[in-house]
């Protein structure tokens, strides 16, 4: 049996060579696995590989034992890997509320559809609270909140967040991250990209650093965090 989620020797690109060069890489269900690297590393292409988005031209995405090379993003999403978008993706005129019954718009058990809205307002109270505000009226990092509740409502087997506190100020940021760390702590398996390495690292149980397209290291979150080598790279003083 192999892991969760798990790539192996991917290479994909954008038609201009690739971006990906044989990249290893696995996820195991109940885990919180944080991505970071570099700008440009190739973060978001490995999560556009996994949703579908873009097609390896080499190597093996296997879900759950079962392999998902030529499915369609829509097939993806109904094996319960949902995706929240590095940029924000709400529909700023719609209320709160519109906006996180659209991310249950495959489902059609109305029943179903009203018990997760209630444990979605239940985690994230912000959802019943503004419900009938316009999502533009929230501020950054509440709508970063919605767009989780928004992604809940599939009730995912595999959420992966990109960049969640991308453009957040300090105390935001860390709220995004609490959030993100007890959507883990209930059980949720979640596959998240940082560019805020230290914070992203600290809340994962598995850390992985990439650099040009290839996994360059990877391990317990805290582990990676505290390599020395990662740490002079990597992190930095800003991070
Ligand atoms: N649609 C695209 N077409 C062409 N090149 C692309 C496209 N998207 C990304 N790239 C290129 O692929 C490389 C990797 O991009 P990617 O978005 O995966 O990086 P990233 O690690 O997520 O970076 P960031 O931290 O800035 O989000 C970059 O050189 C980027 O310019
Ligand atoms: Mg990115």
């Amino acid at each position: 049996m192999g892991a969760f989620l798990e790539l192996v020797g991917v290479r994909a690109g954008y038609g201009g060579g690739d971006i990906l060069q044989g990249l290893d890489l696995s996820v195991e269900e109940g885990s919180l696995t944080c991505i970071v690297g570099p700008n440009g590393a190739g973060k978001s292409t490995v999560l556009r590989v996994v949703s579908g988005l873009l097609r390896p031209t080499a190597g093996t995405v296997q879900f759950r034992g079962e392999s998902l090379a030529g499915r369609s993003p829509r097939a993806i999403l109904g094996r319960g890997i949902v995706q929240v978008p590095q940029e924000r993706s709400l529909f700023p005129t719609m209320t709160v509320w519109e906006n996180v019954r659209l991310g249950a718009f495959t489902v059609h058990d109305r029943s179903l559809v009203a018990k997760r809205m209630a444990a979605v307002c239940e985690t994230f109270p912000i959802v019943a609270e503004r419900r009938h505000e316009p999502a533009a009226s929230l501020s950054g990092g509440q709508q970063k909140i919605v767009e989780f509740a928004r992604a809940l409502m599939l009730d995912p087997s595999l959420l992966i967040l990109d960049e969640p506190s991308m453009g957040l100020d300090p105390k935001t940021r860390s709220l995004v991250f609490n959030t993100v760390r007890d959507m883990n702590k209930a059980g949720r398996t979640l596959l998240l990209v940082e560019q805020n390495a230290r914070s992203g690292l600290g809340i994962a149980t598995h850390g992985v650093v990439m650099e040009t397209g290839r996994v360059r290291l990877q391990g317990p979150g805290q582990e990676v965090l505290d390599n020395p080598e990662i740490g002079r790279l990597y992190l930095g003083a800003t991070a």
